[in-house]
């Protein structure tokens, strides 16, 4: 059982000045050591960018946009969580993956930096999905209210300025976002953005395929566009985490698949959160190209 020895929620350590869940700080030695294979597939993520939703795309498209090989498994077995780690003797995602045959396509919100070197000295092909911050942390302060691993949310004025702070789990969104933009200079990246994956979905799916090198039909690929749908996920259970034990997603506190839309920040923040948010936002991403449609 995955959950046994899970005592509720859990502090954060830093790794390098990245604040972690204990339970991977305590296990990093095994994660920095990590070998990645040429074939592997990294999609990273800050938490609640789009991860899930990024899986279920690229599983289909591996799977020419068959239905029932990508509901063989629910997400987290499909895609081994690289960093994670519980308690022994529950394997973690490192021990998962050396026992996982290839081609593996893996899940990780490391930032960049901490990304195991092994991914890059392999010329490992990258998928980045990043969302616009508002959106990201109404996204997460719900998810934290129902993940009961993570820190206690508590009130959101608070959540919204550790958030702002870099203090949430993963670190500092700031950092996250810019650092995969600044490495897919060099790195084999493909960066998306949530955004757009709502605006045109197929033409995101096509940017993915042809990153993957898959080439398939038009109907399959509106198939693939109809199966990624958040309403079409929402139903799926092998897509929406509701086969998490409940000492983990406590689903009375909320549904992972909670909403799935562009914009839903303006029922959250007030007018003068807004304006703070903005004023901040200027200085943290002053001097990059990166930008983010905070509506559609
Ligand atoms: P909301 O909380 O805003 O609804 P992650 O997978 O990185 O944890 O991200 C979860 C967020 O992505 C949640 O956002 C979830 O509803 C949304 N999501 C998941 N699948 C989606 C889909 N097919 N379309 C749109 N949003 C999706």
């Amino acid at each position: 059982e995955a959950t046994a020895g899970l005592e509720g929620r859990l502090p954060l350590k830093m790794v390098h000045g990245v604040p972690l869940l204990e339970l991977i700080s305590d296990n990093w030695k095994q994660v920095e050591q990590f070998q990645a294979r040429p074939d592997d597939l990294l999609i990273a993520t800050y938490p609640k960018a789009g991860t899930t939703w990024m899986q279920e795309i690229v599983d289909l498209i591996e799977n020419g946009g068959d239905l029932e090989k990508a509901r063989r498994a629910p997400t987290h077995i499909r895609f081994p969580f690289l960093e994670m780690t519980y308690p022994p003797p529950v394997p973690s995602g490192v021990d998962i993956l050396i026992a996982t045959p290839s081609p593996r396509v893996i899940k990780t919100h490391l930032p960049f930096q901490l990304v195991p070197k092994s991914f890059l000295v392999q010329n490992c092909k990258m998928i980045y999905v990043a969302r616009n911050p508002k959106d990201n942390v109404v996204s997460y302060f719900y998810f934290d209210q129902m993940n009961k691993m993570q820190p206690e949310p508590g009130p959101w004025e608070e959540y919204l300025q550790k958030f702002m702070d870099g203090n949430l789990s993963w670190g500092s969104w700031y950092e996250h976002v810019r650092g995969y933009w600044d490495a897919k200079k060099k790195h084999r990246i493909l960066y998306t953005f949530y955004e757009d994956m709502k605006r045109d979905p197929t033409g995101e799916i096509q940017k993915v395929m042809e990153f993957l090198e898959v080439d398939l039909a038009p109907d399959v690929l509106q198939k693939i566009v109809h199966y990624t749908s958040f309403k079409a996920m929402k139903e799926n259970p092998m897509a929406n985490y509701s086969t998490i034990p409940k000492n983990i997603f406590d689903v009375s506190c909320g549904k992972f698949m909670r909403k799935g839309e562009v914009g839903d920040w303006k029922n959250h923040f007030t007018v003068s959160q807004n304006e703070a948010f903005d004023e901040d936002y200027q200085h943290k991403m002053a001097g990059t190209t990166l930008t983010f449609q905070m509506e559609m």
